[in-house]
């Protein structure tokens, strides 16, 4: 046979296979034609007649890259796919041993990653991937059957300049072979994930070998020991979910980095019971670091000092809760996002941390993140807490139990773009520039979910409202009264700031506007403003119901109390459906409901359950807190009544004079004609006018045992035998006077 030519070429056999063979172009001519002939049609038939996507398995998208997902348990081969498709997935097919020519159907198109998920593949073939000249990317998930050593003799196929990520997830593999990644076409790989298989222990000289490896993720496996070794490129590991008992050792020999250029070291949610001095050394470049579910009951000094380029710390839910906090725990000068979120620590107690110092080693930060903690309830230790952090731009006091705003703490924020103070029990405050003032950079204010019932032109400095891009106000229970007017007004022209307005935006008083939207109550000029030209009538019509009211007003104090007779026939109504009073302590959600008067709120916030709560762990129900919004006032003083088993009565001048209280003084009174004298303990917080002194009040401070609050030397004592009186199992209630 004279050869006088050689040519490479491919030949596809019955649509299944591609061969690169040598064809001999020799004398014989017609064997010449013959051979072109076939590749030629083989050809024509296979790669320009345009292909559908397979119907019924498989989805196609041209769009987003051209992403194609194949599923379903009668799929048993690989079909072709159309041209643009760059991306497949197959997903729980019964695709199970991918031969030397299985993946030939993806050689017609640019193939980019290959994703096998979930079907029951056994074995892969050595030359699998050959001729996939453009993947980068090949996931193998959920292939539990699959034989690791036939997929780690497949990576020879792999296009070496191509290929970047691999990812091995959820096969159960107990270990990996020293050797698996010992291949020449996967040493440029950069982001290798083994995250949920059952790895107990990782020795990283197994990717020693990808010498340019990024990112590695053991995340979900039971890794309770690892055996570091130096790989300079890494930038990103994540061992999230294991069972690391401790930090890992991140220093070698000499203290040398074995990750030198580590950036994002993830830790979260393992069994680290302790960081020391120690435990982050030989970081020198990592910026962001996650310990979130860790459980850290007390941050000691200085554990982040080591650190030098760390700009991010999450410490979500540490401890469960957070016991406490050294002054400098937080000591690091490039520390600008910290997130303390659902750690439950209690800023309002001083011997847990030290207000003055727990931010003041880390001045830069700029992302503060302290949902679900415990602020302090007294304003001089808010502010202490915050003053160094001048640079803030970002702060989350969402749900950390905050009832009243403190003045001067938010003011010194002169970059503070974005305030998250929802889901507290804040209802209102004075002297908005003491509060929200000077505070140049804000944009987003969040006040969503709290006690706030009306909003006028003292609640926010003009300035601040004009700077504003977005407010959120919604879930509050506003009152649909004439005190609103300057707020709707300010809606017609700027509502377009306001965050879930007007669905959220609801009226829970006066009770007959109860839950209707603060939109659709629409007061007019002549409702709100009495000096109408029609003042004279209305004066007529004043006396009128003047006259009334005196006529009303003699008539319910001859007949005792109409309003408490109103309640009375409630009780009674209850008690016919069943309701059975309960005497012991155990059986009540609180321990005690507290009766007091609006200007008496700072001494109960401050002290009374300051003491009560935090100091001795009882339960109060106070009304600014616990009341639920949307239902009527009556109704929440009923139902809360039911559940506490003692009733705190705080006695004031103010309380005194305020009519609201004495309807609330009678309702208690109810209580003590049922279950006897202990239920109620009144508190006089001040000498009680003469001229104030109305008879209910009277009756109930003769008949009922009071306390008398005294600050500064008696203080003590006072608190003493409120408890002892809060404590006092209550004595067999007298028969009843009324049923
Ligand atoms: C290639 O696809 C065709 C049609 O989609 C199919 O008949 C053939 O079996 C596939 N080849 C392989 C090796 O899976
Ligand atoms: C804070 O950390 C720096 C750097 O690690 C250290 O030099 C300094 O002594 C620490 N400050 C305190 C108060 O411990
Ligand atoms: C606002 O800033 C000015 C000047 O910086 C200062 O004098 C003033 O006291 C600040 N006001 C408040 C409420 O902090
Ligand atoms: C605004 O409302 C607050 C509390 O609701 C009240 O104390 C204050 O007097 C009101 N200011 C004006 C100008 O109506």
């Amino acid at each position: 046979m004279n050869l006088f030519g050689i040519v490479k070429t491919r030949i596809i056999f019955d649509g299944s296979c591609i061969y690169d063979i040598l064809v001999m172009i020799s004398q014989r001519e017609c064997v010449i034609i013959l051979c072109l002939l076939v590749i030629k049609f083989e050809f024509a038939n296979l790669s320009s007649a345009p292909v559908e996507c397979l119907k019924p398995f498989c989805q196609c998208q041209k769009k987003s890259n051209g992403k194609a997902v194949c599923s379903g348990r009668s799929l048993h081969y690989i079909p072709r796919l159309p041209k643009y498709v760059r991306s497949v997935t197959f997903t729980n097919t019964s695709i199970r041993f991918i031969d030397k020519c299985g993946l030939v159907n993806l050689t017609f198109h640019q193939i980019e990653k290959i994703n096998f998920t979930g079907n029951v593949l056994r074995s892969i073939d050595k030359d699998a991937f050959l001729n996939l000249t453009f993947l980068d990317s090949l996931i193998v998930s959920s292939e539990p059957q699959l034989n690791i050593t036939a997929l780690k003799l497949s990576f020879q196929s792999l296009p070496r300049l191509k290929i970047f990520e691999l990812g091995f997830n959820f096969n159960f593999w107990k270990s990996l072979p020293r050797d698996m990644f010992n291949n020449y076409h996967v040493s440029n790989v950069r982001h290798l994930f083994l995250q949920a298989n059952s790895f107990t222990y990782v020795n990283f000289t197994t990717f020693k070998t990808m010498t340019s490896l990024r990112e590695i993720s053991l995340a979900n496996n039971s890794i309770s020991n690892v055996s570091l070794t130096r790989l300079t490129s890494l930038s990103k590991l994540d061992m999230s979910s294991n069972l690391l008992p401790s930090v890992p050792t991140f220093c070698g020999r000499n203290d040398n980095s074995y990750f030198p250029n580590l950036n994002t070291l993830i830790l979260s949610r393992n069994n680290i019971g302790f960081f020391g001095l120690k435990s982050f050394r030989c970081l020198p470049r990592l910026s962001t670091l996650y310990l979130d579910y860790t459980n850290i009951g007390r941050l000691q000094d200085n554990v982040f000092a080591s650190l030098p380029s760390l700009r991010t710390l999450h410490l979500h839910s540490i401890g469960k809760p957070l016991i406490s906090i050294s002054q400098n725990a937080f000591n690091s000068s490039s520390l600008e996002t910290l997130i303390l979120q659902g750690s439950f620590f209690h800023f309002d107690k001083k011997d847990r941390y030290n207000a003055n110092r727990i931010f003041a080693s880390c001045p830069n930060l700029q992302h503060l993140d302290l949902t679900d903690n415990y602020m302090p309830s007294d304003e001089s230790t808010f502010q202490m807490i915050f003053r160094p952090l001048k640079k803030l731009q970002k702060l989350f006091l969402t749900s950390t139990k905050i009832l009243n705003l403190p003045t001067n703490v938010f003011t010194n924020m002169k970059l503070l773009q974005k305030l998250h103070l929802n889901d507290n029990g804040i209802n209102s405050w004075n002297n908005s520039y003491r509060i929200f003032g000077n505070m140049t950079s804000m944009k987003y204010l969040n006040l969503r979910n709290n006690y706030i019932s009306v909003i006028n032109e003292t609640s926010f400095p003009g300035e601040l409202l004009s700077r504003l891009k977005t407010l959120n106000l919604a879930r509050n229970p506003f009152s649909c009264i004439c005190d609103q007017m300057w707020f709707k007004n300010w809606i017609q022209n700027n509502g377009s700031i306001l965050i879930e307005y007007p669905n959220e935006y609801k009226c829970i008083h006066p009770n007959n506007m109860n839950g209707i939207l603060l939109r659709d109550y629409k007061p007019t000029d002549k409702m709100c403003n009495p000096w109408n030209p029609l003042y004279t009538m209305a004066i007529a019509m004043g006396i009128v119901v003047l006259l009334f009211l005196t006529v009303g007003s003699i008539a319910a104090k001859c007949q005792g109390n109409i309003k408490n007779y109103i309640y009375l026939l409630r009780v009674y109504h209850n008690r016919k459906q069943g309701y059975i009073p309960l005497d012991s302590e155990e059986d009540y959600e609180y321990h005690a409901f507290v009766v007091y008067c609006d200007n008496d709120r700072k001494w109960v916030h401050n002290d009374l359950l300051n003491k009560l709560e935090n100091e001795e762990g009882l339960q109060l129900c106070i009304h600014h807190r616990n009341f639920i919004v949307g239902d009527s006032i009556t109704v929440n003083v009923d139902n809360f009544l039911k559940r506490s088993w003692k009733v705190l009565v705080i006695v004031s001048n103010n309380f005194a004079q305020s009519e609201w209280c004495q309807w609330e003084v009678d309702v208690v009174q109810e209580r003590r004609r049922r279950q006897g004298k202990e239920v109620i303990v009144p508190i006089i917080l001040e000498t009680i006018d003469s001229k104030h002194m109305t008879s209910q009040l009277r009756t109930l401070l003769d008949r009922t045992p009071s306390l008398r609050y005294r600050s500064g030397v008696g203080t003590e004592l006072f608190w003493k035998v409120l408890l002892q009186s809060l404590r006092k199992p209550l004595g067999h209630p007298p028969t009843s006077l009324l049923y």
